[in-house]
């Protein structure tokens, strides 16, 4: 006689999860960029992997490799990884934005090198398109995680990031301390949600923090 295997959680539910920094182009051989590793995506994707999702790692450049049984779709720039997002949104249970998405991109990007002939060079930017924002004015039945990197007031801007964004749960870090947040493996949280109290989480492993993350929201969307 076979045992009864358990059905896990997020067996049958498609899982979107963004990481790593956006890259914005100036010319062909530089561009802006930030201090994001994906660490904490890449780890997302393999928490989601293991509770039975199908997974799609939407990911900007990273030094990590691929994990094994999801779907990764490398991109470079926010309008890039914004048009990669919407076009899986539709089926999907849960998006986690963990991705360090540039907040502004040059306003030209040059076809040829710069060459440095000016003395001083001023760059213009302007907005890039908020994918957060812009999954939660038209989200259905989406559970929408995103991330809020700060260095002070913590719980007010997050909080405000979750009304604005319209999002189910905000994972808030404090990217100041050196144990948290941007290229380190461990990472410190608060997870903010609507209609709850904010939920502490301790000093941990990145993947211990992915599973905590999870569990919440499983247990948010009563999957369990
Ligand atoms: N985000 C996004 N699209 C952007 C910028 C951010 O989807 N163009 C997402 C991030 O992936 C993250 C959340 O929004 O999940 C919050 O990002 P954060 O940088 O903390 O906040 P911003 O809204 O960009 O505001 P600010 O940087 O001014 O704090
Ligand atoms: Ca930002």
């Amino acid at each position: 006689h076979k045992s009864n295997p358990q059905q896990l959680p997020l067996q049958g539910k498609k899982v979107i999860i963004t990481a790593g920094g956006t890259r914005e182009r100036l010319d062909p051989v530089r561009f802006i960029g930030n201090d994001s590793s994906g660490k904490m995506g890449y780890a997302l994707a393999e928490a989601a992997r293991d509770l039975g999702a199908e997974v799609i790692l939407i990911s900007a450049k990273t030094n990590l490799s691929a994990p094994t049984g999801i779907m990764l779709i490398s991109v470079e720039t926010a309008a890039q990884m914004s048009q990669a997002v919407q076009a899986q949104f539709k089926t999907a249970a849960i998006v986690i934005m963990a991705a360090a998405v540039s907040d502004y991109r040059p306003k030209q990007v040059a076809k040829e090198k710069i060459k440095k002939t000016a003395v001083t060079l001023t760059l213009e930017l302007e907005k890039t398109p908020d994918i957060l924002a812009t999954l939660g004015q038209n989200k259905q039945q989406q559970y929408l995680i995103g991330f809020a990197a700060e260095t002070q007031n913590i719980a007010e801007y997050a909080q405000g990031k979750l009304t604005a964004k319209k999002a189910n749960m905000i994972v808030a870090n404090d990217v100041s301390n050196r144990n948290a947040g941007f290229n380190v493996s461990t990472n410190k949280v608060t997870i903010f949600r609507p209609n709850q109290g904010p939920l502490d989480l301790p000093l941990a492993d990145k993947h211990v923090i992915a599973r905590e993350i999870l569990a919440q929201a499983v247990e948010d969307l009563k999957l369990n």
